[in-house]
């Protein structure tokens, strides 16, 4: 088996949550650190959430680094609506581990001049991927690709009719990554819409605080179901052949119109893969095999 060194940048999140666990438990994956981002809350949430996330799932020594408190342009929104206030539906005790002092791109930055190739998972706005490589050009040959949860093509935004909520979030963001000399994998709501546990199909998780954290989700949202955004972008570097990629012309509309945020094909747009078919079967069975049954 061979393993990819990953930086996973993510703005925790109920899916977040599960992917921060699937990747714990995922053999292929040589996880160096976690950053954070504002999006699904802001930024003091979600990185204490981070911090929480790992105390409750018993990775205490994994480095965290806080990063953006705001996108390119603007400010963020939030998604407390779907994730709770705080971005999490229950509560989850303070952390003992602290964050790291440096900031998320000076270390990705130092990380990246000093070491081995790199993978970037962006499950969150792309803001801190963005600065990167607009403030540190010089680090950017050693990512080996940048896999971002985002976008989407032919279906209907979840944010606006155009618009997924990490694009819409940070669209001068994900238009300067998507952009740039480094590969690219966009995993959208094409395929991730597609990966949904439910309240009645999926098994009681193992662990005591993803059994809580799925119960209060399913209770909260409409269906009683929870669509694995981000567990899938996870996947589709922990296990490839989920997903079927397509190499296309995408570019992202960063006007101030109604379809900001929206990411179409277009044949000026970025050259970058696009996750166009998911193996629904093997993704709900891995989910289920490493974060469901899975121990921490
Ligand atoms: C994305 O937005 C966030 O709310 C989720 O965590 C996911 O990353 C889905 O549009
Ligand atoms: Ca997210």
């Amino acid at each position: 088996m061979t393993s990819v060194n990953v930086i996973i940048d993510t703005d925790p999140g109920v899916d977040d949550f599960l992917a921060i666990a699937l990747a714990l438990n995922s053999p292929e994956l040589v996880i160096e650190a976690f950053t954070t981002t504002g999006g699904n809350a802001a930024l003091r949430h979600t990185n204490a959430n981070m911090l929480r996330i790992l105390e409750a799932l018993n990775r205490p020594n994994l480095p965290v680094y806080r990063g953006a408190q705001r996108p390119l342009v603007g400010s963020f929104g939030d998604a407390e609506d779907v994730h709770g206030v705080g971005g999490l539906p229950i509560s989850l005790p303070r952390s003992s581990i602290r964050t790291r002092d440096e900031h998320a791109v000076n270390y990705m930055a130092q990380r990246l001049n000093n070491g081995p190739p790199v993978t970037l998972i962006a499950l969150g706005p792309t803001t801190n991927v963005a600065r990167l490589f607009r403030d540190h050009p010089g680090s950017v040959k050693s990512v080996e690709r940048v896999v971002i949860m985002g976008g989407a093509l032919d279906v209907p935004g979840n944010v606006t009719d155009y618009a997924e909520f990490n694009v819409w979030s940070d669209p001068e963001a994900t238009a300067l990554v998507f952009n740039s000399d480094v590969p690219v994998t966009m995993v959208g709501s094409d395929v991730c819409n597609q990966v949904r546990t439910y309240a009645d199909k999926t098994p009681v998780p193992i662990n005591p605080v993803i059994r809580r954290l799925t119960q209060a989700q399913y209770a909260a949202r409409p269906g009683r179901r929870i669509t694995l955004y981000d567990p899938v972008t996870v996947m589709a570097v922990a296990r490839p052949s989920i997903v079927k990629l397509e190499r296309l012309n995408i570019a992202v509309d960063t006007s101030d119109g109604p379809e900001r945020g929206r990411t179409r094909r277009h044949p000026a747009g970025a050259t970058i893969d696009v996750a166009t078919g998911v193996d629904i079967e093997a993704a709900i069975g891995l989910f289920t095999g490493r974060v469901i049954q899975g121990r921490f």
